[in-house]
């Protein structure tokens, strides 16, 4: 794994955001997989000055999303579907029909996530997967567990990110339980792969995530298993990770 130190979150989301419009330039019809939560939002935002003052086109790109809240409709405001329209999509000249986000409302979801699965394989796979990371180590929805799954799926929240997430709604009660994740198959599939951790609260899922054994009790640590992982953190989520590792 790469590990790209930066100062602080705004150095994270221009070095991110930089890559990213690389892999545009390089292939303008490429798939990026893309990530929500508080992470990638400065990310974006740097992607919306690209669009507007350089003139990046996201014209034929291709997006397709980690993971939705199940029970949301695409029209609640902390669905991950508004999430992505307000922060970055409806910035840019990218086509709707070529985004995808997962169905908050699919009535039967794990029939869903297999379609969602066959849907990235049939766009040719992920060139560039955008992660956050969440403060127990998991990546999209996957949380920590008895193993790792393959495939695109329902899956309940675990009581720490629902306290994590509570911030973005009135109280913890009103964070659904569920949610479709993607599986481990399409996010290990991405030929390349950005992960930023920012913050103090990151600290120690980045370090079992580059130290610890590839164990799916922190879901983050299977990317030891990709090829092609960049991981961008800033000092304080680098602040317990071994100076050994990070020189490495
Ligand atoms: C959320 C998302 C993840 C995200 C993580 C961290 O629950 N499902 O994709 O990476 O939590 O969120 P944040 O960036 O707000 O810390």
């Amino acid at each position: 794994m790469i590990i790209v130190k930066a100062q602080n979150y705004d150095e994270i989301s221009k070095k991110a955001a930089s890559y990213i419009a690389a892999q545009v330039q390089l292939k303008p019809a490429c798939v990026l997989g893309l990530a929500t939560g508080s992470t990638p939002c400065g990310t974006y935002q740097e992607l919306i000055r690209y669009h507007r003052e350089e003139g990046l086109s996201f014209q034929k790109v291709r997006t397709i999303n980690l993971d939705e809240y199940y029970g949301l409709p695409a029209t609640h405001e902390q669905s991950y579907s508004h999430f992505m329209r307000k922060n970055l999509f409806d910035h840019i000249d990218i086509l709707a029909e070529n985004t995808h986000v997962p169905d908050g409302l699919a009535t039967n979801p794990n029939a869903f996530g297999r379609e969602y699965d066959e849907l990235i394989a049939s766009l040719g796979g992920i060139d560039m997967q955008l992660l956050g990371i969440g403060s127990n180590g998991h990546i999209a929805f996957n949380e920590p567990g008895n193993c790792f799954v393959a495939q695109t799926r329902l899956v309940d929240l675990n009581q720490n990110t629902i306290e994590d997430n509570a911030r973005f709604f009135e109280s913890a009660e009103e964070v659904p339980r569920q949610a479709i994740s993607m599986g481990m198959k399409s996010i290990l599939g991405a030929k390349r792969i950005l992960i930023l951790a920012s913050g103090k609260g990151k600290a120690d899922a980045v370090k079992g995530m580059l130290e610890g054994s590839v164990d799916p009790l922190l879901p983050a640590s299977i990317l030891q298993l990709h090829q092609n992982v960049t991981l961008i953190a800033d000092l304080a989520a680098l602040s317990q990770t071994a100076e050994s590792v990070l020189q490495s």
